[in-house]
């Protein structure tokens, strides 16, 4: 049995989605910015504080739990910036909790999603996991702090961990039924969306003097299904003890610009967007590619949707 923290959320609702084939999955949320409607019935869901010791202790109790994939943290940038301590206490101080409760209940397995946001302001083309970290904001500072915190546990406590840094994760299950939907949403893809859905005015490009073809930032994006299997990958790995205390970025390799991003969602849409050029949004770096090849390699991992197929996914479930 597997435990997934935050499997009410965009991420862990594509991996539950995923790992119920294969195993049974608790879910344990807060519902702060997910939504019990995306969580899989085949799941069985706790509603509750990944800080909550009581609750914890209950779970590792009850259920014979093998493994932990956590997906339980605030993560926009710009609101880590104006409320660290949000951040510092959701991201770190529950974590260390749950962490803590995994060592005193002997659970050994630990699944965790980091952020490109680790790397801060890149100094090369394509980011491979040796590159150094950086952050930039408390948001990635964060998730860095835990993935420092994971290193001492396996050292002391024989924990094994896997940590994923992610870049941009977008699309939508394609069974239609889950997708991404955040309240208030800041990112690209699902704000171009809901603009030519007709739901926003015009579409804000934060920036067009970058240092990039086109003057607008590079990002890549990922789905969020290949993101899930990657996931598995990383468990099936653990639980086989084939990879253990691994970092793995995951991308798919490939950066596009936000205009170059606004035309393929018009061209998926058959849609013209309204678009106003505005000032840069604070802590954006230029470029963030990531380099694949470590978990290529080591997991076996390979990403099936590329950009238009992404969008395609994502539109069919804001259409819906
Ligand atoms: N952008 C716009 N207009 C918008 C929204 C976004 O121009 O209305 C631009 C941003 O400035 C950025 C790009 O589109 O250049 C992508 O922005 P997103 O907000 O979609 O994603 P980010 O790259 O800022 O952040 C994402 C995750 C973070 C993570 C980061 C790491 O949301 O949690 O990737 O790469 F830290």
């Amino acid at each position: 049995m597997i435990l997934v923290v935050g499997g009410a959320g965009y991420v862990g609702s594509h991996l539950v989605k995923e790992l119920v084939t294969e195993e049974d999955v608790v879910v344990l949320d807060n519902l702060s910015t997910g939504f019990e409607h995306l969580i899989d019935s085949q799941a069985t869901f706790i509603k509750g504080n990944l800080g909550d010791r009581d609750i914890l202790n209950k779970i590792f109790t009850e259920y014979p739990i093998k493994a932990v994939m956590h997906f339980a943290a605030n993560s926009l940038v710009g609101e880590s910036v104006t409320n660290p301590y949000k951040y510092y206490e959701n991201n770190v101080g529950a974590t260390l909790t749950l962490l803590k409760a995994m060592v005193d209940h002997n659970v050994k397995n630990f699944i965790f999603s980091s952020t490109a946001a680790t790397y801060g302001i890149p100094h090369v083309d394509l980011i491979d996991e040796t590159q150094p970290n950086n952050p930039i904001n408390p948001y990635g500072k964060t998730k860095l702090m835990v993935e420092q915190i994971l290193a001492d546990f396996a050292s002391a406590y024989q924990m094994n961990y896997i940590v994923l840094r992610y870049f941009n994760v977008a699309g939508a299950h394609q069974s239609g039924t889950i997708g991404e939907s955040h309240d208030p949403e800041t990112h690209l893809i699902p704000i171009i969306l809901q603009h030519l859905l007709g739901q926003r005015e015009q579409i804000s490009v934060f920036g067009t003097d970058y240092d990039t073809p086109d003057g607008t930032c590079i990002r890549d994006y990922i789905h969020a299904t290949d993101l899930a299997k990657a996931h598995i990958l990383a468990l099936h790995a653990l639980l086989n003890d084939t990879q253990k205390n691994k970092i793995y970025n995951l991308g798919n390799g490939n950066g596009f610009s936000v205009r170059e991003v606004i035309e393929t969602c018009e061209k998926v849409t058959n849609k013209k967007a309204k678009i106003e050029f505005v000032e840069r949004r604070e802590g954006d770096p230029a470029k963030l590619v990531a380099s694949s090849d470590k978990v290529q390699a080591e997991l076996g991992w390979t990403p099936q949707f590329n950009l238009t197929q992404i969008i395609e996914s994502a539109w069919n479930w804001h259409n819906k």
